[in-house]
């Protein structure tokens, strides 16, 4: 793999030292200087010309910080002469505005695919996107993995019994089937940013466990009050699954203090070692063995959909 070369933005440092280990190539290096007035600078230390380069950084909080330094890293390589630029993107923020729906609002997720594309990306890597429709927001390649394989390993060697998988809202079935050979649905609406409103329950879980999957956690509205309702309608334990711990406020003080037994994550977004503290029965597994995976096969024009059957 001499022709392959991988860099890592400031967004996720430890993801990207795992995939880097798996792949068993250093991470490229760069330097990044803020200038006094907040404006980046990002230099490479290394030639790339002529190389396949992965460029990995989540747009995760600072969202708009990271998104600029993905967007100023790819513009940096394509002037560098990289022969193709792989924006490598764990955590794509921003999918959730993906469309208007009421009136003079934007479509931010469309204009960040354009921004990706217009700074030179030849293709795009990310996991679990918001929306599987999204990858149409790109005029260039985009592989879109699935953290399930991650999440159902783990969760297959806790040998869980009496087990009804949960959907924690409609746009979720799809990936709770995934997991799913019992499924209820949460029936949920979305009030503000912060809350969400429940209002019933698809299904039994009545002296059931429950497993709960989501893209995302942000605030943890949606997890905590379903898992409530759960609680309510005679649920026994509560796992709740993940692929993004955005985790933003108030998640922290909503999942330690939910009806929940343990909730299991990912590392695509880092989680604070006073995050986990926090919550108390947070667990973080790493993808980085699959993203490595994903771009040793994108680098050799392999098959990246054949892990997943
Ligand atoms: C919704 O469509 C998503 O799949 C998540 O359920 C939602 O975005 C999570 O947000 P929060 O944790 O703030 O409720």
């Amino acid at each position: 793999m001499t022709n392959l070369t991988i860099f890592a933005g400031r967004a996720n440092p430890a993801l990207a030292q795992k995939i880097s280990d798996y792949l068993g190539i250093p991470l490229g290096r760069r330097k990044i200087t803020p200038f006094p007035d907040g404006e980046l600078l990002v230099k490479l230390e290394e030639d790339v010309r002529g190389r396949d380069m992965f460029i990995i950084q989540p747009t995760c909080e600072p969202v708009n910080e990271n998104l600029i330094e993905l967007l100023i890293f790819i513009d940096c390589a394509r002037r560098a002469s990289a022969e193709r630029i792989t924006a490598v993107i764990p955590y794509f923020g921003y999918a959730r505005q993906d469309r208007k729906d009421e009136g003079r609002v934007p479509i931010t997720a469309k204009l960040v695919a354009n921004l990706i594309a217009t700074a030179g990306a030849d293709r795009v890597l990310t996991v679990d996107l918001h929306a599987a429709q999204l990858q149409g927001f790109f005029d260039i390649p985009l592989d879109n993995l699935y953290a399930e394989p991650v999440l159902s390993r783990y969760y297959s060697q806790m040998h869980m019994v009496d087990l009804t998988l949960v959907s924690p809202d409609v746009g979720n079935v799809k990936r709770a089937r995934m997991y799913a050979r019992r499924l209820a649905i949460v029936d949920k609406r979305r009030v503000s940013g912060q809350d969400v409103e429940v209002d019933r329950l698809i299904g039994d879980v009545k002296g059931r466990n429950v497993l709960m999957m989501d893209d995302l956690i942000s605030t943890a509205g949606t997890v905590c009050d379903a898992a409530r309702l759960c609680k309510d309608k005679g649920a026994e334990k509560i796992c709740v699954g993940a692929t993004h711990a955005v985790l933003c406020e108030p998640a922290v003080e909503r999942l330690r203090d939910a009806p929940i037994d343990e909730i299991v994550v990912t590392d695509t977004v880092p989680v604070s070692e006073e995050k986990i503290n926090g919550v108390g029965k947070l667990k973080v597994l790493s993808i980085a063995g699959l993203m490595g995976e994903a771009i040793h096969r994108i680098h050799n024009d392999q098959s990246v959909s054949s892990l997943f059957k």
